[in-house]
């Protein structure tokens, strides 16, 4: 499989006004992007990481667009701006989420429809369409959180394992063949991002902040690491496929067990 090409690329990046989703865009310009758009609720941070951006890479790399991803008509126009600006959509970094259960809702919200309208949108609509070259690519953020269990954050965790379903279905080659695009999936470790260091209430009640402790036991990665392997990723990730990238390491394969392979347990009939 031929490396996805990043040089003349044009991305965007949800949730990328800071955190993560903004040295995701710092990285791609790197390797030679030729616009990203940072789509977020975030406009203080949008502003300052176009100035950051501009002092670096020059004129008319970035646009900044206020794009909540609750709303799929925030979205399309992220999509719409990006298109406006640079004529072309090729990488689609569907990042923004919150980790908090309190509001779960929201929560839901954000890190599952946001993730759907993302793929909806770009592999079904805008990608194929306006990618400038034979392939287009979605890269959708989950979690290790999306791969195991967390008393701490059960709602947290789903939303996360929806996301890791939503990209297993889609990265299928059925949708590859009809649209080009790849679609992969990414499980970062615990992050030294706001959105750890905040996390602490950040959940259903005194009972479930009783076992935040159990944090303690995975180990803490730096996010310009995290942002570093994310390129690997996006050139050599093939459609369908999900990558944990935890505690500095290189990023590793996740598998799903094939249940129709399992050995089968049953259930005990009550006496
Ligand atoms: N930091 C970690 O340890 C970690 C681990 C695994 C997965 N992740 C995932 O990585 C992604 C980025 O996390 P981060 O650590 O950079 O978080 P962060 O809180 O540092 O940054 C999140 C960004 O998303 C934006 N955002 C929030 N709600 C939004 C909305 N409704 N629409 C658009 N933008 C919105 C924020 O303004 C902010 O710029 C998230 O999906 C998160 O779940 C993070």
């Amino acid at each position: 499989m031929p490396q996805f090409d990043i040089l003349d690329k044009v991305a965007l990046v949800t949730g990328g006004a800071s955190g993560l989703g903004f040295l995701y865009a710092i990285n791609l310009l790197e390797e030679g992007a030729r616009g990203v758009t940072l789509a977020d609720i975030d406009k203080v941070a949008g502003a300052k990481a176009l100035e950051e951006i501009e002092k670096k890479y020059g004129a008319n790399k970035a646009i900044f667009v206020y794009c909540n991803v609750e709303r799929k008509s925030d979205f399309e126009d992220a999509f719409v701006k990006t298109i406006e600006k640079f004529q072309n959509i090729d990488i689609l970094i569907n990042n923004a989420g919150i980790l908090n259960d309190h509001v779960y809702e929201k929560e839901i919200a954000i890190n599952v429809n946001g993730v759907a309208y993302g793929v909806i949108l770009g592999l079904d609509k805008y990608i194929p369409q306006y990618k400038s070259g034979p392939e287009g690519l979605i890269v959708n953020i989950s979690s290790i959180a999306g791969v195991s269990p967390l008393a701490m954050i059960p709602i947290y965790v789903g939303t996360k394992f929806a996301v890791h379903g939503m990209t297993l279905s889609w990265g299928d080659s059925y949708h590859y063949n009809r649209t080009k695009v790849r679609v992969v999936g990414v499980c970062p470790g615990v992050t030294d991002t706001p959105l750890i260091q905040l996390m602490s209430g950040r959940n259903l009640g005194p009972v479930y902040q009783e076992c935040l402790k159990d944090l303690r036991n995975y180990p803490v990665q730096a996010p310009g690491q995290m942002a570093n392997r994310m390129i690997q990723i996006i050139k050599n990730a093939p459609s369908g496929t999900m990558w944990i990238v935890e505690g500095n390491s290189l990023p590793f394969k996740f598998e799903l067990p094939n249940y129709q392979k399992m050995k089968r347990v049953y259930l005990e009939e009550d006496q």
